[in-house]
């Protein structure tokens, strides 16, 4: 008989209220069923209702119409869009437990030459390198400024940035070239992803130091290869990078995440977790 409290109650963030930015995204979703999981509370924002609404249902569907979930429309290079939604949430549960910085802009660089993000450097325009940076970093700040001043007051938080491989190393641009098509015509992944995904992990140490007598433990995942109806082709050339093989699957980061946001992980801050299939160590 087990009378020793078991370590695997820590993956726990019962009754915590636990914001995600890009709540409506591919990711977002998955981190979502990772507070579900751990029974707490997922407050999800995105600029999409539409996307919030998908969600949600999936979340219903599969984990019942009774959990209690929170979703906000909430553009997060807005300040006082933010706040507002701090201000709900205080109001109504008098706290503000995890925030997971997880929006970004991710230009789907492998649909070919008709994505927009998809630029030669050279022309690469700077509204959309400032747009790409206001999402990505700009975001990330306000969102740690807003409800990492709760978690001050509280003593007490965690705040979790999604950066990516690309935040570790440079993109392989040869896995999104397309065969026939002249240079000037090949599709790239973005300066600015690069830029934003490195900053996220420099956000993230930067953080943990400054609140680490504060009570707020403050860390960084790099999610990679996500896999999500890429052309074939391309899952190939892809595959060829990863020593594991493959890409991963969204599901494949779930209990990476709920570990990371909840007491099993007390004395983790300032990391870079790598979840890549080993494509950074090849
Ligand atoms: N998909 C991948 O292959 C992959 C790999 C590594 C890392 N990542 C990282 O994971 C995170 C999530 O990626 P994803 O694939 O789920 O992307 P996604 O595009 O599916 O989701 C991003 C969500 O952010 C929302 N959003 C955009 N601008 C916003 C704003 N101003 N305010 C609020 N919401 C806004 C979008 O509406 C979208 O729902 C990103 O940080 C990305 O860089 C993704």
């Amino acid at each position: 008989m087990i009378t020793k409290k078991r370590y695997i109650d820590k993956f726990s963030v019962k009754g915590q209220v636990c914001v995600i930015t890009g709540g409506g995204g591919l990711l977002g979703w998955k981190h979502a069923e990772a507070i579900l999981e751990g029974d707490g509370i997922p407050v999800l924002l995105d600029i999409s209702q539409s996307s919030l609404d998908k969600v949600e249902r999936a979340l219903k569907s599969d984990y019942g119409l009774d959990i209690e979930i929170k979703i906000f429309v909430v553009d997060i290079t807005d300040r006082n869009a933010l706040e507002q939604v701090r201000d709900i949430l205080l109001r109504e549960y008098g706290r503000i437990d995890v925030l997971i910085n997880n929006a970004a802009n991710n230009p789907k660089v492998e649909g070919g030459s008709k994505n927009l993000g998809a630029i030669q450097f050279v022309n690469f325009p700077v509204g959309m390198w400032n747009q790409d940076i206001a999402v990505g970093l700009t975001g990330a700040l306000l969102c740690s400024q807003v409800f990492g001043e709760v978690m001050e007051r509280q003593h007490s938080g965690v705040v979790l940035n999604i950066s990516s491989d690309y935040g570790l190393i440079s993109p392989d641009q040869r896995v999104y070239r397309k065969d026939g098509l002249p240079d000037n015509q090949q599709v790239v992944k973005p300066v600015s992803y690069s830029v934003v995904k490195h900053g996220i992990i420099g956000l993230t140490k930067y953080l943990a130091v400054y609140w680490a007598d504060k009570g707020i433990r403050v860390n960084t995942l790099c999610p990679a290869s996500l896999h999500n109806g890429q052309e074939e082709d391309f899952v190939k050339k892809l595959s060829n990078l990863v020593p594991l093989g493959r890409m991963s699957e969204p599901e494949e980061y779930v209990c990476t995440i709920l570990y990371m946001i909840s007491n099993c992980a007390p004395y983790m801050t300032g990391a870079t977790v790598v979840c890549d299939g080993g494509r950074t160590v090849w």
